[in-house]
């Protein structure tokens, strides 16, 4: 039934963010036209959904019964055996799932086939809209990036002479806490540390702050910002000064041979972080949205014109790239947050 299934990806889409470099699933049993299991993977390391499921069902109800995924089991041994051989030993009797797992070498489906059990891989728009982003994340090594940018009608972050505070309103601020919860971490540049002091935390209740990751190249970091004094989260500073080195135990100087935003993304992806925010100023938000590694990219628009000479313009870049060669995104969302305009993009 639709309705199961439904249920499956809404229980996947509430832990979307909480999960690092593993995906969101969520899994729903029944039996006699009733649910007995409900179940999500809740972080990386912790049960698969179809576990939590079944446990919550019991091994003696789910015989005969059918479970209903948001993504293919597993049918490989990672960090937890795989899903596919438990639901084969609990006898459950039909397994539905809304998204296939391309990023595995051996297919959940035909091994639970090969049992007897009556599989059905039924495409759903929902799934594949929360996976598709996760895969290519998987295949090359790199967390899912979303750009996140507030600017003026004109496209500016700031006037000519720094000031930022307030285009937007306080209730976009409230918006971008949401966004900051739902990523593993956020990354700033030097230059936004520097003007704003920002603490890129999350204030709302139940909100979960996430590691805070600045880039510099020159080395010239103000230690005495907020961020690396709150305690809230980790910090780590991406640098490729060798000279660089942290004056406190908690905060962690990353040294690469260079800090091109590709080499710090496949940096995290390793350390576990599978979601990551952009919100800095034009230098760095324009490497990332000029990259292939962007995925989403949310745009707040403030109906305001600043003018200037475009310091602070969003997005900049060094030579001009023909139109047929430019990053283009689909609208997959618009709203009006008080007065201002959010648009949420994917990359084509
Ligand atoms: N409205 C908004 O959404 C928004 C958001 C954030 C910031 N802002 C505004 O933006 C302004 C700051 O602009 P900005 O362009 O200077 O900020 P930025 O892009 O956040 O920071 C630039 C600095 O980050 C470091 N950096 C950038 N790319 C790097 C890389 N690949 N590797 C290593 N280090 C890298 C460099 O630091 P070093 O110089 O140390 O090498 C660079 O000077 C401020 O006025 C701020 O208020 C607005």
């Amino acid at each position: 039934m639709k309705q199961y299934l439904e249920h499956a990806i809404s229980l996947a889409e509430m832990v979307e963010g909480q999960t690092g470099v593993n995906p969101p699933v969520g899994a729903v049993v029944v039996k006699d036209g009733r649910i007995i299991g409900l179940g999500s993977h809740l972080k990386k390391g912790d049960k698969h959904a179809e576990i939590q499921a079944i446990d919550m069902a019991g091994n003696d109800n789910v015989k005969g019964a059918t479970i209903y995924v948001s993504l293919e089991p597993c049918s490989h041994y990672g960090a937890t055996p795989p899903c596919a051989q438990r639901i084969i030993d609990t006898g459950i009797q039909k397994v539905v799932y809304a998204a296939r797992d391309i990023t595995l070498p051996a297919t959940g489906h035909k091994m639970m086939a090969d049992h007897g059990i009556d599989v059905q891989y039924a495409p759903h728009p929902r799934a594949e809209q929360l996976y598709a982003s996760f895969f290519t994340s998987k295949t090359t090594a790199h967390p899912i990036v979303t750009v996140k940018v507030s600017a003026s009608m004109d496209g500016k972050q700031a006037t000519d002479h720094h000031e930022s505070q307030w285009i937007t309103s306080k209730a976009v601020k409230a918006d971008v806490f949401k966004l900051r919860h739902m990523h593993d971490a956020i990354i700033t540049g030097n230059g936004t540390l520097t003007a704003d002091n920002p603490s890129l935390t999350v204030r709302t209740q139940d909100g979960c702050h996430p590691a805070r990751v600045i880039l510099t190249q020159s080395g010239n970091v103000n230690w005495d910002a907020t961020l690396f004094h709150d305690h809230l989260a980790p910090v780590y500073v991406y640098t490729d000064q060798p000279e660089l080195v942290s004056p406190f135990e908690h905060v962690q100087v990353v040294q690469l041979p260079d800090t091109a935003i590709e080499t710090v993304l496949h940096d995290l992806y390793t350390k576990g972080f599978g979601r990551v925010l952009v919100e800095a100023g034009p230098k760095l938000t324009s490497q990332f949205l000029a990259s292939e590694f962007i995925s989403t990219f949310i745009l707040y628009l403030a109906p305001k014109i600043i003018g200037g000479q475009g310091k602070y313009q969003y997005f900049q870049t060094d030579g001009v790239t023909p139109l047929d060669q430019l990053n283009t995104f689909e609208i997959v969302h618009s709203e009006m947050i008080d007065t201002d305009m959010k648009l949420l993009m994917k990359r084509k």
